[in-house]
């Protein structure tokens, strides 16, 4: 195909897209001000029914102080793997100082049409690979044992708790479809597969957790100043500690027997009443379309690792089809929805942009197609553009996070200081892009340069598998 417009209106539409993509100082205040707003909304019981920012009670109130000890198992269900884990926290720290919990887990894949199939096959699939690795680690016996197995359970999708082990799925998210799981207890469902089997007697499901607040829980357990729990992977949310007697959708019983309880904020669906709508583009609409969970995770498709590969294919789909790029080459995979990940962001903005042997590398393996010195520079300055307004994104809804925070005060604050809010963060993309975390970082500060607060983000250590053991342990020291 050759090219259908000229080289002046090739370069305007280039930079029409990057344009779109572009966030500037004034819109990113915006944005902080409505998550801010939308975060506050989400509390209250006249607003939550409507409010698109859930602002889930999770019923954890303690963190970590160190002391947590003991032998768990944990589950991992929030993507295309299962986990199931065996943690054990030491009584005694190391010789750093620190105590190395030990951790044995293993994968198991959730086949596709288990994944979109009944609630039922799900949960059964479940209690098998329970059953297989308790049988690898030789806990048979255990496992059907009249002393109880503590068992924490994270699950990363959007859930309504009204107590730590029961949880009711609100909706499936990151592509999973699961009939009859929506509006269920998830901990009900997986009690009940565990009983249909003998040989699982002995587990207790004591806690199930989101994977940010696993992940707040594991930073906790080695900083105690952890506020925020972070998820940049696949899909993307964050919790963090309110004040209990804030949360208006809880009870007066609950609200007056703890001080504070971390919220499961599920950011993923700000935008879907609209008030993103100034930002979101013709790709982000389509992106959505093509989604099982349409009009909603809207926040969460501009900015998650599940979606930044589909947006970066339909932009270079839209500039192939236009004329402007891979001329005369067929390139099908380009039509092929979700056929490009994140990697190939990570893989192409590794590269400096001059680096054009390498990019045509990384096109010729993703694409199949032979690209050109100006293929090379666009299909950059897209992954560029793309990832950026992630990270930008990102760091919007952190920092409203963190005038959430203020709202509150933070006891161990000292009034004329900084005030320092550190967050755990978890996640592929923020874990393997190349420079994802340094602009979030760097968004961040620019955001809070002209507040008292500075927010610093931890790489939190399997939060999904020793973050679900340490909010058992955290549960059981606190009804001893
Ligand atoms: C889910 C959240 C989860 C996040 C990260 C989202 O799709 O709604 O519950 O924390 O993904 O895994």
């Amino acid at each position: 195909m050759s090219s259908l417009l000229s080289e002046d209106e090739n370069h305007a539409l280039v930079n029409e897209v990057i344009r779109k993509l572009t966030l500037g100082p004034e819109t990113m205040s915006k944005i902080v001000k409505i998550a801010h707003a939308n975060y506050k909304k989400g509390l209250r019981k006249a607003d939550n029914a409507d409010a698109c920012i859930k602002m889930l009670p999770t019923f954890v109130s303690g963190l970590p102080n160190g002391k947590e000890a003991g032998t768990f198992l944990a589950l991992d269900l929030g993507g295309t793997n299962f986990r199931v884990l065996l943690i054990q926290i030491p009584a005694n720290a190391g010789p750093n100082g620190k105590k190395e919990c030990n951790i044995d887990s293993r994968i198991y894949r959730v086949p596709k049409n288990i994944m979109e199939g009944h609630a039922r096959g799900l949960f059964d699939h479940i209690a098998e690979c329970i059953h297989n690795f308790v049988n690898i680690m030789g806990y048979e016996e255990k496992a059907n044992s009249g002393e109880p197995i503590p068992l924490g359970f994270t699950f990363s999708f959007p859930c309504r708790q009204d107590s730590l082990d029961s949880a009711v799925l609100l909706r499936w998210t990151k592509g999973f479809n699961c009939e009859g799981a929506e509006g269920q207890d998830v901990g009900q469902m997986l009690s009940e597969a565990m009983a249909r089997r003998q040989d699982l007697q002995a587990l207790k499901i004591v806690a199930i957790c989101n994977d940010t607040v696993g992940t707040q829980m594991s930073c906790a357990f080695d900083n105690a100043n952890c506020k925020i729990g972070l998820i940049m992977g696949t899909g993307s949310n964050a919790c963090y500690t309110e004040k209990t007697k804030n949360i208006e959708m809880l009870d007066e019983e609950v609200r007056s027997a703890t001080d504070n309880m971390v919220i499961n904020t599920e950011w993923g669906n700000f935008g879907s009443d609209g008030a993103l709508d100034f930002l979101v583009t013709e790709f982000d609409k389509e992106v959505d379309q093509n989604t099982h969970n349409k009009g909603r995770q809207i926040f969460e498709k501009l900015i998650a690792g599940m979606y930044l590969g589909e947006i970066v294919r339909l932009i270079m789909r839209r500039m192939f089809t236009n004329g402007l790029l891979f001329h005369n080459e067929r390139v099908p995979k380009l039509f092929d929805s979700f056929s490009i990940d994140t990697s190939f962001l990570s893989m192409v903005e590794d590269c400096e942009e001059d680096d054009i042997v390498t990019i045509q590398n990384i096109i010729a393996m993703t694409l199949d197609v032979g690209a050109l010195r100006n293929d090379c520079e666009i299909v950059h300055q897209v992954c560029k553009a793309v990832s950026t307004r992630s990270a930008k994104l990102c760091a919007c809804a952190i920092s409203a996070l963190a005038f959430k925070i203020a709202d509150i005060g933070i006891e161990d604050s000292v009034p004329g200081e900084q005030m320092k809010i550190t967050c755990g963060v978890d996640g592929s993309v923020f874990r393997k892009h190349p420079s994802f975390a340094t602009q979030l970082k760097q968004n961040t500060a620019d955001l809070l340069r002209d507040s008292n607060m500075a927010v610093q983000y931890t790489l939190s250590h399997d939060g999904s598998g020793k973050g679900a053991a340490l909010t058992v342990a955290v549960a059981s020291r606190e009804s001893m």
